[in-house]
């Protein structure tokens, strides 16, 4: 599968390309950035430049699949919130339809809530109006909900569960890990589940979905 990954150059998502490289895929990074292109370039890994916050519609043409991993972060005002977590996810889910891709994986949240009270709803909340579009959309989504991401290495052991709440940590290289395995397992196919480091192994933890 051609599998366009969105944010390619954040934390999460160059781990996915990574991963992606090692695979019977194909990564396509999109970047909003040329500066970022060089890194890319090194791991042979096509690239295309568009941003979150206007028209994408060419970066989907082509492709089989979609692995969200985009976001605002938390120096960006919540302004960016809006226009990147939630429109700017939005727009790629609607081009995405468009051009008829299929697939659509998206890295959500633990405790995302169209009501949240937290001292991050505008995040949660933010995440949780594109998760509901997602859902209703004809795309075949999956959602994975991490966290608190962290850099320690893999462990590919897991916790998930479509129990959305809770707490705990994940580490971004287990996430990338079920973010990719998510592409070959259409039994995660219309699943939102949270997913936290723990004593599963990946694939059996996918398998009980
Ligand atoms: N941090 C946590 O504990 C936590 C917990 C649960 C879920 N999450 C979710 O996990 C996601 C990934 O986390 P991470 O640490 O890997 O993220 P990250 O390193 O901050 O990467 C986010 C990526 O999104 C890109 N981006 C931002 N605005 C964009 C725009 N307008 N158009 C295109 N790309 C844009 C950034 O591009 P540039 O490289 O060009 O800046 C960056 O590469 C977060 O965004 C969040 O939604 C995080």
């Amino acid at each position: 599968m051609k599998v366009l990954i969105v944010g390619a150059n954040g934390n999460t998502a160059t781990r996915v390309v990574r991963r992606l490289v090692d695979s019977a895929h194909d990564p396509v990074a999109m970047i909003r950035d040329v500066g970022h292109r060089a890194k890319f370039d090194a791991l042979g890994v096509p690239t295309v430049f568009a941003d979150l916050e206007y028209p994408v519609d060419h970066a989907l043409n082509g492709v089989d699949a979609v692995i969200f991993a985009a976001g605002s972060g938390g120096h960006t005002g919540k302004d960016k919130t809006v226009l990147v977590d939630h429109i700017g996810a939005i727009r790629t889910m609607v081009a995405a339809s468009v051009a008829g891709v299929p697939r659509y994986i998206m890295l959500s949240s633990i405790n995302n809530d169209v009501n949240s009270t937290s001292p991050i709803a505008h995040y949660h909340k933010a995440k949780a109006h594109a998760d509901n579009h997602l859902r209703e959309t004809d795309l075949d989504y999956s959602i994975v909900c991490p966290g608190r991401l962290t850099d320690v290495e893999a462990t590919e052991r897991v916790a998930v569960s479509t129990g959305l709440h809770g707490r705990g940590d994940t580490s971004r290289e287990n996430l990338a890990a079920v973010l990719v395995a998510c592409l070959d397992r259409p039994n995660t196919i219309g699943k939102t589940f949270s997913l936290l480091d723990g004593d599963v192994p990946i694939d059996n933890a996918l398998d009980a979905l």
